[in-house]
């Protein structure tokens, strides 16, 4: 009787942690230094396609925030803080990057309220 219950804790709690990493898998987390060189390279990819796509003139400020998210790639959702004209506004734009293909897109770019 003592066994079956350990058993079936165990069970339990194999399947919560299997449960647990998967959806950490294809979840959001914060990217912890917003500075890092490689997340500026994404935020000026994610400006200035924006601006060839749309004819905008949208010069980067700042990354203000940003989390990732592993897919069959990585998916950067930045907060970005630009300049238009004389006017700063914050732009949320996703980014979808696959190193090893060397591709990169802008899938999303749209106005934050501020
Ligand atoms: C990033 O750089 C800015 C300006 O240099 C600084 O104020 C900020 O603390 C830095 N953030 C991190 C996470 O290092
Ligand atoms: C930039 O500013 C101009 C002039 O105020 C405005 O017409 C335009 O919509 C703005 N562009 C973006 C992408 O916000
Ligand atoms: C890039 O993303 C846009 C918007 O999601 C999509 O329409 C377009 O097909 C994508 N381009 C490539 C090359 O995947």
């Amino acid at each position: 009787m003592r066994h079956h219950c350990l058993l079936l804790l165990s069970l339990v709690l194999v399947s919560y942690a299997a449960r647990r990493s998967e959806s950490a898998l294809g979840g959001w987390s914060p990217i912890k230094d917003v500075n890092d060189s490689h997340v500026a390279e994404i935020a000026n990819y994610a400006v200035s396609e924006y601006d060839k796509r749309s004819g905008a003139k949208l010069t980067l400020v700042k990354v203000s925030k940003g989390e990732t998210q592993v897919v069959a790639g990585t998916n950067y959702r930045l907060v970005l803080k630009v300049k238009n004209g004389s006017t700063t506004a914050s732009y949320q734009a996703t980014v979808l990057e696959k190193p090893w293909l060397h591709f990169r897109n802008l899938t999303s770019f749209k106005p934050l309220r501020s």
